[in-house]
């Protein structure tokens, strides 16, 4: 029988990440994934640059349902550590927007620095492995493979959520957990497209490709950013990052062309010229079939002169408050994160081992935490990664 201290189920970046810190305390580690290739999300992730970490990561930038939850490991391993890693393989990087840190050159790179470190830590990688059932067993767990038994003391599982079934996204961790009798907060997609319905994407006609500035708002939440129109709703970031906060059947808020103001632009061009067209003043400051939308939405025609103040504020008010209701998302098959997951409560937060079952620990992606579009998920990667690989 093979016999381990740490077996970690997932060679995703939360899995590597614990494999280097528990191999660098002397564990004995085996990690097992059954894709052909370690980290393939880091490798398709930030459109092939990684978006590696957000050098403002905080508590905030995180949903869960017990948002203190991801304070302790957040704060032991910081963005500022991970770039220090980075630095020390000599990968360049660049600062995006926001506090976004990406690679110059590929996602390749961080890859490689991990596999690189988990050399040095002795760490053994099997890869293409399936994993057939994990037991109790005397020393700990019991891991029946394609590749054979393992036994081992300490059992990470590290196999992330559900996004992109294509890559191999299972839903593994919360059979595992299930089977030890932890909880599961309800999984949804995160960070995803959403959709409309067939008579409000007719209304768009025109518009998939158009990107505009916005404010997506949902309750208290609001992200000034970029977003797209597509064939089948809307994506871009502003609308990726207000999805996670979205629930069926509710309205989303978008302010369009935030640096607009709207009252003060058709006002000073009333002074100028009272013949024009309001729809020829709008487009000057927005697409030609976006402007067209929402003059026609605000049952408004002819020229500026002939526009009532009462008019002006009320088309404002259209532009400032757009609201949209969703049809429903892209779901699991485009989305960047699952939101939910292993339930917090019943995982120690400084070590994010299990409470009730001595010597399993769920790192990554798997537990109920789930960052903003930014470079916040690696983070979360990163930091629950090395606070599991410190006991484990
Ligand atoms: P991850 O999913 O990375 O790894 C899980 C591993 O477990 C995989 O290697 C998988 O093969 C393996 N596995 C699954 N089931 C298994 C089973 N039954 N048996 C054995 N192995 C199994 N985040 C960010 O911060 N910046 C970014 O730029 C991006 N960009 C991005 C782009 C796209 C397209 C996606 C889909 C996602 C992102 N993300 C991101 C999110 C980020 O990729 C994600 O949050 C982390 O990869 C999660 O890391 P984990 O290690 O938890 O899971």
């Amino acid at each position: 029988m093979d016999k381990r201290d740490v077996v970690i189920i997932g060679a995703g970046a939360a899995g590597m990440m614990c494999a280097i810190e528990a191999g660098k305390r002397g564990r004995r580690v085996l990690v097992i994934d059954h894709a052909k290739a370690p980290g393939e999300k880091i490798r398709i992730s930030g459109g092939g640059r990684c978006n590696f970490t957000n050098i403002n990561a905080g508590p905030k930038n995180f949903l869960s349902q017990n948002p203190h939850f991801c304070k302790s490991a957040l704060a032991r391993y910081t963005p500022m550590d991970f770039l220090a890693m980075v630095e020390r393989h000599g990968i360049a990087w660049h600062e995006k927007t926001l506090g976004q840190l990406f690679c110059d050159h590929t996602a390749k790179d961080i890859i490689a620095m991990l596999l690189t470190e988990m050399r040095a830590a002795r760490a053994e990688l099997r890869l293409a492995t399936e994993v057939s059932s994990v037991e109790r067993s005397q020393a700990g767990f019991r891991i029946v493979t394609s590749g054979g038994s393992v036994e081992t003391t300490s059992l990470v599982v590290a196999t992330g959520g559900k996004s992109i079934p294509k890559m191999g996204a299972t839903g593994f961790a919360y059979r595992i957990a299930e089977q030890f009798g932890l909880r599961i907060v309800e999984t949804r997609p995160g960070l995803v497209p959403l959709t409309l319905d067939p008579s409000t994407l007719s209304e768009h006609d025109g518009l998939p490709g158009v990107s505009v500035e916005v404010v997506a708002g949902h309750g208290r939440a609001t992200f000034r950013e970029a977003m797209l129109f597509t064939h089948r709703g809307l994506s871009g970031p502003a609308i990726l990052q207000i999805s996670s906060f979205w629930r069926e059947g509710e309205d989303i808020t978008l302010h369009l062309q935030p640096g607009l103001d709207v009252i003060e632009v058709l006002s000073a061009a009333r002074k100028v010229n009272g013949r024009q067209a309001v729809l020829t003043v709008l487009c000057e400051h927005m697409p030609r079939k976006l402007a067209q939308l929402l003059v026609r939405q605000a049952g408004i025609e002819g020229t500026l002169a002939e526009l009532s103040m009462r008019k002006v504020e009320a088309l404002g008010e259209h532009i400032r408050r757009w609201k949209v209701r969703p049809a429903g998302s892209e779901g699991y098959r485009t989305a960047e994160v699952t939101l939910g997951g292993v339930d917090t409560d019943d995982l120690d937060s400084r070590s994010m081992a299990a409470k009730s079952v001595p010597g399993l620990y769920v790192i990554g992606e798997a537990v109920d935490v789930t960052g903003w579009l930014g470079g916040y998920n690696f983070q979360w990667a990163w930091a629950s990664g090395y606070a599991a690989g410190q006991v484990a």
